[in-house]
């Protein structure tokens, strides 16, 4: 049986704990943390009278909208080879059962990929991701990994990438990026390039997708719910190479999900269609994830825990090996989780999952440990997203977006003063302003 993914149970435990007065700083969760810009909710309201079933692979006016979102990336498109899906998830299972083979992933990688190919009875090939980066297999374990794969028996046929990454919040160069490509041709992987964070890369027109080098073999994935924020929403894309692999996924869709919510389509067609305000709001938020994922990244390194540079979205994904049998002190641990259903620590941090433990129980800081990404569970490493610091309101979140200098505002600015306390206190650099 497939337990709930760890983002969300973690999500839900957290606001759980909230609900019930126990204040937690969340770092657990990727949601965008962005309140839903006004242009696209009327494009939403005004559409709310569609109520009839539409085309499975989305409206006409949305596949056209999409392929011209694709063309001014780079990647000539033509309507027919887009397909629309309720969220990019679905899209990325429905993929991962028509392409033939086991599934090849970087280690560390989103939850869902591997969860989904467990689900659909492949076998995942895992390749490290190269030090200091993510989102890509390190070019050079990639050939011999798929080869020792080769010899145990399995059939390794798809390659999956995230440009920018969760979890590591990196973006791989381009450099890294031909090299897998090609390495992926030579061995006849198809390769699906989850690019729902590219419109939030750090540096604007960084990003370069393998969809520009193997066009013939490569399916871009994207969605609504990072730049735009509307996760709740539903709505992803996904650009195909060929007719035959649009027809069979066309396939799948109709019998699981008939088509994506209409008036959502309509909205999403807004959305991809890059009117000013939708450009505007797009370039607020990245600006806002960019300044506070960059302040998080330096509060940590000054605190003493490795961590990949950031190239996109907001995330981090620190190191924490000091950490390693740390027990906290006997008082903390006998109440830090008394009669507020966080538990307690069993032991010394021994793991991510120990870490990830400690971090809420003694800190009160939620992040996911990096074995739920596939990582060593004997790792200390983990994930936080900063994108739910932005506030906890509409009115704070539009103050965040707004401002020049989003990490100095106090609900920010306290929230990484708590982060940074805790790591520092974890690999024994001490206590002090650490900002
Ligand atoms: C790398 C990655 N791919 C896909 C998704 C799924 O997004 P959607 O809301 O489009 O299903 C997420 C969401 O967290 C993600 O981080």
């Amino acid at each position: 049986m497939l337990t709930q993914s760890a983002t969300l149970a973690t999500n839900e435990r957290i606001q759980a704990l909230r609900a019930s007065g126990v204040p937690v700083t969340h770092l657990a969760f990727g949601e965008a943390g962005l309140p839903v810009a006004p242009e696209i909710a009327a494009a939403l309201a005004a559409a709310a009278g569609r109520n009839s079933y539409g085309p499975t692979a989305g409206l006409p006016e949305l596949r056209a909208a999409a392929a011209g979102y694709f063309d001014r990336r780079g990647l000539p498109t033509a309507p027919g080879q887009v397909v629309a899906g309720p969220g990019s998830k679905p899209l990325l299972h429905a993929l991962l059962s028509v392409l033939p083979g086991d599934v090849v992933l970087p280690r560390p990688s989103w939850v869902s990929y591997a969860a989904q190919a467990s689900l659909l009875g492949k076998e995942v090939v895992w390749v490290p991701v190269p030090e200091g980066s993510g989102g890509v297999p390190d070019p050079a374990l990639l050939g011999p990994a798929l080869a020792a794969a080769r010899a145990r028996g399995l059939r390794p046929g798809v390659l999956v990438l995230t440009l920018p990454d969760n979890p590591t919040g990196a973006l791989a160069g381009a450099g890294t990026i031909r090299a897998v490509c090609e390495i992926a041709a030579e061995h006849g992987l198809m390769v699906i390039s989850d690019e729902i964070y590219r419109d939030l890369a750090h540096e604007p027109g960084s990003v370069l997708s393998p969809a520009e080098i193997i066009p013939e073999r490569t399916v871009v994935t994207t969605g609504l719910s990072k730049a735009t924020a509307l996760g709740g929403w539903r709505l992803g894309v996904c650009r195909l190479p060929n007719a035959g692999l649009t027809a069979a996924l066309i396939g799948v869709a109709s019998e699981i999900w008939s088509n994506p919510s209409t008036p959502v389509q309509v909205a999403a067609a807004y959305v991809l269609a890059e009117p000013e305000p939708v450009r505007a709001f797009v370039a607020a938020g990245l600006g806002l994830h960019r300044a506070v994922v960059r302040a998080a990244y330096e509060t940590v390194l000054a605190a003493g825990a490795g961590c990949p540079a950031p190239g996109g979205g907001f995330y981090l994904y620190p190191a924490l090996e000091a950490a390693r049998g740390h027990a906290g002190s006997a008082g903390d641990r006998g109440t830090a989780g008394r009669g507020t259903g966080l538990g307690g620590g069993q032991g010394g941090v021994d793991s991510a999952v120990d870490l990830a433990e400690l971090l809420l129980t003694r800190y009160r800081i939620g992040v996911l440990p990096g074995s739920a990404f596939g990582d060593d569970p004997r790792g200390l490493r983990f994930r936080l997203a900063t994108s739910l610091l932005y506030g906890d309101t509409d009115e704070q979140r539009w103050t965040a977006l707004r401002s020049t200098d989003p990490a100095r505002l106090p609900w920010i600015a306290e929230a990484l003063a708590r982060l940074g306390t805790a790591v520092a206190e974890l690999t024994g650099k001490g206590h002090g302003d650490l900002r």
